[in-house]
């Protein structure tokens, strides 16, 4: 089994950003944790990340073919993005959208989400944990 995981913009500062909202972790951290639970389980995985909303569209579009799964957090393009949402319906791989934090309970504009529409599911205010139960999710 193969998977992608996906992070937008702003979550190479994990461990810097909002530290209260986001946790303490750095994203170094978040892959170390990611490629060793991974390992564990058997489990190829390829880490990605930017802060540009067309590489998440280059980097959903690479995994046709090349993934059985896709691990996705947009970031703040979640909610903005049309052409990720795009890009999601096209390759049509099992795909879990991951948030951090609780988007529900945040501001409205975060309740907005357009990958929803095109995701197997969504794990939202789980923590760096939420990153594992998609993984899992996706090799069950
Ligand atoms: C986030 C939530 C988004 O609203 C925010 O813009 C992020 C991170 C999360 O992981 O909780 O950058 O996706």
């Amino acid at each position: 089994m193969k998977i992608r995981v996906i992070n937008g913009p702003n979550l190479n500062m994990l461990g810097i950003r909002e530290p209260g909202i986001y946790g303490k972790q750095s994203y170094e951290g978040l892959c170390d944790m990611i490629r060793e639970h991974c390992a564990q389980k058997g489990i190829e995985v390829e880490l990605l990340q930017s802060n540009n909303e067309g590489d998440l569209v280059d980097y959903i579009q690479q995994a046709y073919g090349n993934a059985d799964g896709i691990v996705i957090n947009p970031g703040a393009y979640t909610h903005t993005s049309i052409a990720i949402l795009d890009a999601a319906k096209a390759v049509s791989i099992p795909m879990i959208e991951v948030h951090i934090s609780d988007v529900d309970s945040r501001e409205d504009f975060r309740k907005t989400s357009y990958i929803r529409a095109a995701c197997v599911k969504t794990i939202s205010g789980h923590g760096l944990n939420g990153y594992i139960e998609a993984i899992d999710y996706l090799a069950g």
